[in-house]
């Protein structure tokens, strides 16, 4: 009798012990800047996972295949490395930029890398007969000169621009390394997150939107999965966007010139006037990396001329339809840049001829 009772109150008791953690679990994880602060960056878990992503050679043939990135690249060196530079190519690679900009006459470039890769862009340089490139094995965070340095050559942007690390990455040796008044090749860059719908064809809506030949996944709606990758796809399709909801616009700008990451907004509301009607499926984020007014670099979904090795990032939202004239406002807050788990968006609808408020 004393027994069965005491089962009954133990399973009772971590039931409830069980649900309680859980609300609080979602509390926090609906909180990016609480998360942030609770679950500290593994910096040294990411500084491994990006080394070795790097090491192989699969990623680097993707990066050196995709030709808008290297024709950027290539014409950004010719126009604004000049003979005599002394330049640091801050995650070399396999060395291209490093070589491109010997080959433009650089004085001296500090090669530097925390992947192994690096022993074979020393093995390239010498069959390619590359001077002046100095290779150092290290992470940028933890490299030196003793004389400071004209031009910073970079490419750590991520699929979500910031994903990689390059703000806190650049900043850093500009801050330590860079001649006053020295250049950091690129540093203008322009951040979207545009509302899309997505061509119907291509559509993976939400488990619990699905109906299958009669077969009603509704009741899954109740377990909805809390963690935030579930929300946020990749994607390099061209023909996955059917278009935009309004006129895209940057709703972020940096200039690595002048930004500290510190300095970056943790939370962004930005509203949008729907000039194509259709079905918000969620929001495209991409970048254009810009170095003069003639030479930029896109990842954008509808662009023919985007750089495709660079995925774009579709956060997804409950379906909603909107009408020519509806306004969206969207809030974007972010955790940590970096990790796109710490973000979260929301929307409200105000439609052209009522004012309609959702969650
Ligand atoms: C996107 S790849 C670019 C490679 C090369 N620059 C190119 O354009 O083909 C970034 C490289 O930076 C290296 N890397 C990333 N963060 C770094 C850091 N903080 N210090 C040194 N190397 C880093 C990675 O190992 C990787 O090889």
């Amino acid at each position: 009798m004393f027994f069965p009772f005491l089962q009954r109150l133990s399973a009772r008791t971590f039931s409830l012990g069980r649900r309680l953690l859980a609300a609080v679990g979602d509390w926090v994880e609906n909180r990016p800047r609480v998360a942030a602060w609770i679950y500290p960056p593994g910096e040294g878990d990411y500084r491994e996972h990006n080394g070795r992503m790097f090491a192989g050679f699969h990623e680097q043939e993707r990066m050196l295949a995709d030709q808008p990135r290297m024709a950027f690249y290539h014409a950004a060196i010719a126009r604004h490395i000049h003979p005599g530079d002394r330049v640091i190519d801050l995650g070399t690679g396999t060395g291209i930029l490093a070589a491109l900009a010997a080959r433009r006459g650089a004085a001296h470039v500090y090669a530097i890398d925390h992947s192994t890769i690096l022993h074979h862009a020393r093995t390239l340089a010498v069959a390619n007969e590359i001077e002046n490139v100095e290779f150092v094995s290290t992470h940028s965070l933890d490299f030196t000169v003793d004389e400071p340095v004209d031009v910073i050559l970079h490419e750590q942007m991520g699929d979500c621009l910031f994903d990689e690390a390059m703000v806190a990455n650049v900043t850093d040796l500009r801050d330590r390394l860079l001649k006053p008044g020295g250049l950091i090749l690129p540093s203008a860059f322009e951040f979207y997150c545009e509302p899309i719908k997505v061509n119907d064809g291509r559509l993976v809506p939400f488990i619990w939107e699905l109906n299958v030949h009669g077969y009603d996944y509704s009741i899954l709606e109740r377990h909805r999965p809390q963690e935030p990758r579930y929300y946020h796809l990749v994607s390099s399709d061209l023909n996955l966007v059917e278009h935009f909801l309004s006129e895209p616009q940057p709703i972020l700008t940096v200039d690595l010139h002048t930004v500290n990451e510190a300095d970056l907004p943790t939370e962004i509301t930005f509203t949008r006037t729907v000039v194509n009607p259709g079905r918000l499926d969620g929001y495209a984020v991409f970048f254009r990396a810009r170095v003069d007014e003639d030479l930029s670099l896109s990842s954008g979904p509808l662009d023919g001329r985007r750089a495709p090795h660079w995925g774009f990032r579709i956060l997804r939202c409950d379906r909603d339809d909107f009408a020519v004239g509806d306004q969206l406002e969207v809030r974007l807050s972010v955790g940590r840049w970096p990790d796109i788990d710490t973000w979260r968006w929301s929307h409200t609808k105000r439609a052209a001829t009522e004012p309609v408020a959702v969650g």
